[in-house]
């Protein structure tokens, strides 16, 4: 088998075996195939799309490129949740040790920021000492323990993905169906829950920017699931504006504990309850969504999801008294922007938010680039909110760097108009 002749076969629209593809990554992952030549192929799948079968074959190929965890030790249905990437998106600090406290094993491995998005990985590392790796035996005491453990993708799981994705955030070749959906499932599959929500994104801070385009991401990573024995819910929520309010490392995990204190915002509250209800229903815990929801609510206003956060920040050696006295996550330096007219919030452009705090160094604009965790941007006002000149808009923490271009770029990401639109939140549930 030529590689050469699997990009022409590609790069004309033919559909590629399941040998063909298992070819393509067991070679690349040995460095038989060049990064070029694998850049050629992501650009013809970009262009040419792949079916459901080739999709399905490319993320198996991926998951088998490294080691798959096995869960069966821990007692109970296993649940996790995936993102394809979100501004503010702080979902998984808050779900766990939700889910956590009515008794479902929440064992999630996550990832590092990606372009203008976070990754919880950053987060967590904000909490001084918190110890993102772990061994797999590690792993399951921590879950079967406190029912929940949030770690790091140790290097040996999916190492395919991990090449390809270096190469694709390098190569234009990130926002393609195949692409991503392979690389989601490969690592969901890999790290061996049983029940499994992803939480797909569109709008202006996503990947995918349509409903449509996030409904075919969804089917096709919904499929992978089931085929591989998964049980599958993907909620298509709104990236139209950031999750909550702050947005970079620290200050998400402050908004994360203020939220398991009963004090969050809507629609961070919203979207982490529906997913949590999804993945405790399908863990058998509630019978029904409405009970399931009133319950999870429930353990956000009794203490129970913040002490099950603080019992995991324990047992992962993170420093707790950052969780006992969050203002140690704000310690930045505030600088204030205000409204220049009235109105109502009528849009973000969200990437640009997400941009924004990247600059700041709460994300990476080269691969080497050591994160500032402390730095981020507030945005006090949500779609629809009624404004009046000089009122508060957003406020960045800083530490001087990339001030003044945040400060510009955060300008002209806020807009306001004269119609006041409300804003949707979650579009849709696939099972
Ligand atoms: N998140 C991932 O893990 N992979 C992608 O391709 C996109 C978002």
């Amino acid at each position: 088998m030529l590689m050469v002749d699997l990009i022409l076969k590609k790069r004309t629209g033919q559909v590629l075996t399941d040998q063909e593809i298992n070819f393509i990554i067991n070679e690349y992952v040995k460095s038989n195939i060049p990064d070029y030549q694998m850049s050629a192929f992501l650009m013809a799948v970009c262009f040419q799309g792949m079916n459901e079968h080739e999709s399905t074959a490319l993320a198996m190929a991926m998951r088998d490129s490294g080691k798959v965890y096995d869960l069966s030790k821990i007692k109970g249905i296993k649940v996790d949740k995936h993102s394809t990437g979100g501004v503010g998106d702080k979902v998984t600090l808050v779900l766990g040790p939700m889910v956590a406290a009515v008794g479902a094993k929440f064992a999630k491995m996550s990832g590092r920021g990606l372009g203008h998005t976070g990754g919880t990985l950053d987060k967590l590392e904000a909490i001084k000492g918190f110890q993102l790796e772990q061994s797999e035996e590690d792993f399951i005491e921590l879950v079967s323990k406190h029912g929940l453990a949030v770690i790091g993708q140790s290097d040996d799981v999916t190492p395919a993905d991990k090449l390809l994705y270096a190469l694709r955030d390098v190569t234009g070749t990130v926002d393609s169906v195949p692409l991503m959906a392979s690389s989601i499932m490969s690592k969901k599959l890999a790290s061996g829950s049983d029940v499994i929500c992803l939480d797909v994104k569109y709008g202006s801070g996503a990947f995918m920017h349509t409903v449509a385009d996030a409904e075919n991401l969804a089917n096709v990573m919904v499929k992978i699931g089931k085929l591989a024995g998964k049980k599958m819910t993907a909620m298509i929520t709104s990236m139209d504006e950031p999750l909550g309010h702050k947005i970079g490392n620290g200050l998400e995990v402050y908004e994360a504990i203020e939220t398991l204190k009963g004090n969050g915002p809507e629609d961070l509250v919203t979207v982490v309850t529906e997913i949590g209800a999804y993945l405790t229903v399908d863990a058998k815990i509630f019978k029904t969504l409405e009970e399931a929801r009133k319950e999870l609510r429930k353990t956000l206003t009794d203490g129970r999801a913040f002490g099950k956060l603080r019992e995991m920040v324990v047992a992962q050696k993170g420093d707790v008294s950052m969780i006992d006295h969050p203002e140690k996550f704000l310690t930045a330096k505030t600088h204030k922007i205000y409204a220049d007219k009235a109105g109502f919030i009528e849009s973000f452009k969200t990437t640009d938010i997400g941009t924004a705090a990247r600059l700041l160094g709460a994300g990476r604009l080269t691969k080497e680039d050591v994160l500032d965790l402390d730095v981020g941007v507030d945005i006090h006002k949500k779609i629809g909110d009624k404004v009046e000149k000089g009122d508060l808009l957003a406020t960045i923490y800083h530490n001087d760097k990339g001030l003044k271009q945040a400060t510009e770029v955060l300008n002209s990401a806020i807009k306001i108009g004269k119609t006041q639109k409300p804003a949707e939140l979650i579009a849709k549930v696939i099972r």
